[in-house]
């Protein structure tokens, strides 16, 4: 599919809301119900969209969430690069919702939107005004956790939601950090 549009969901965009269509029901709600709130109003999480424009009509063809997390120290111990931080909470960007439009699932959008996701907390990372190690998602079934072992992030629990998380670090490139 042709490189979709990436746009912070705003007030503005209300009217394609109730287009998207993903075999998830939570994940539909979550957009059209929760996902302008969270941002706007109660800031828990800010939702970013993949515009796809078609004879000049625009559809949601993705979306994903952004929020922040504390992962407990005692689940990331068996993790060697982690094991050794110090016993505290350690701070993360925590992808909260991926969802891409059933009518355009396979197509490689799944992966651009991860990625994209992924490159702004390392923005967030590199640029210097807070300090976080983890990139962290919560997988809902087996495939999720499949598509997101494809990036490396590594499986904390065997139950569903499986919280699962990538150790930025070797990521951000700066030797001596
Ligand atoms: C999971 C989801 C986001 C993937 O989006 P997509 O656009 O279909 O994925 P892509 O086409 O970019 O696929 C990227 C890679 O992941 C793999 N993949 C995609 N969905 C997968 C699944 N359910 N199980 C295993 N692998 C999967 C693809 O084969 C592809 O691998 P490749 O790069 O080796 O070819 C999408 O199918 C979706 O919205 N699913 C329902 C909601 C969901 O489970 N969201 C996950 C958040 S918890």
């Amino acid at each position: 599919m042709p490189t979709p549009r990436i746009e912070a969901l705003e007030r503005r965009h209300r009217s394609l809301l109730k287009g998207f269509r993903n075999q998830e029901a939570s994940l539909v709600e979550y957009l059209r119900r929760f996902a302008l709130r969270h941002a706007e109003k109660d800031l828990l999480s800010r939702t970013y969209l993949a515009i796809d424009e078609k004879e000049g009509v625009e559809r949601i063809a993705g979306y994903f969430s952004l929020a922040t997390v504390s992962v407990e120290h005692a689940s990331v111990e068996e993790i060697p690069a982690l094991s050794k931080l110090p016993r505290f909470p350690v701070p993360g960007v925590l992808l909260a919702r991926l969802a891409v439009d059933e009518r355009v699932q396979g197509q490689g959008l799944g992966r651009y939107l991860f990625e994209e996701a992924l490159g702004l907390a390392l923005e967030l990372a590199t640029s210097g005004p807070v300090a976080f190690r983890l990139f962290v998602t919560d997988a809902i079934n087996e495939g999720a956790v499949q598509f997101y072992e494809r990036f490396g992030l590594a499986r904390l629990s065997d139950a569903l939601p499986a919280r699962m998380v990538l150790d930025i670090k070797p990521l951000l490139g700066e030797p001596g950090r």
